[in-house]
């Protein structure tokens, strides 16, 4: 698609995150199976939940934009979880592992922070008022997600690694 104004690039960004989180539903499986911790792997297994509840809010935005949801090929999020799978794939110890995932599963929700802020942002600028309220949720549980993965790592599980 042609970018030529605040509301193109807006879709286009919309249109991206919305590969990101079909991707992500693709990743959060492998992690889940391959998590040794308990507490982490039922925070994966929510959170793969919650972002299928986000592919149907992003549904939502596109249909008060009217128009029809894509997606759009994301290089940065596939960028995130192909490292993350080939390092996944070197370690042998479990709590390393974890540790491994936690910081991969990190930088996926960071990516989505900064993503989703921005989305925010211009969907208040743009005056699309229920977007930026529906996409302000998913923000926030994107926070949420990131702030419980903090926790699990500070708590236990990298110390145990080290
Ligand atoms: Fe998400
Ligand atoms: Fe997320």
């Amino acid at each position: 698609m042609t970018i030529k104004t605040l509301d193109d690039l807006f879709l286009h960004t919309l249109k991206d995150v919305y590969f990101a989180e079909n991707h992500i539903t693709k990743a959060l499986p492998k992690m889940i199976r391959k998590a040794g911790d308990d507490k982490l792997r039922k925070l994966f297994e929510d959170h793969l939940e919650e972002t299928k509840g986000q592919i149907e809010r992003l549904e939502k935005v596109f249909k008060s934009l009217d128009e029809k949801p894509a997606g759009e090929e994301c290089p940065a999020i596939e960028g995130i979880t192909e490292e993350a799978e080939e390092l996944m794939g070197e370690i042998k110890d479990a709590e390393t592992l974890d540790a491994a995932m936690i910081a991969a599963a990190q930088a996926v929700e960071h990516y989505e922070i900064t993503r989703y802020g921005t989305l925010v942002t211009w969907a208040k600028q743009l005056g699309h008022d229920e977007a930026a309220k529906l996409l302000g949720e998913t923000l926030d549980q994107e926070y949420s997600a990131d702030k419980k993965l903090s926790k699990l790592a500070e708590s236990s599980l990298n110390k145990k690694a080290a």
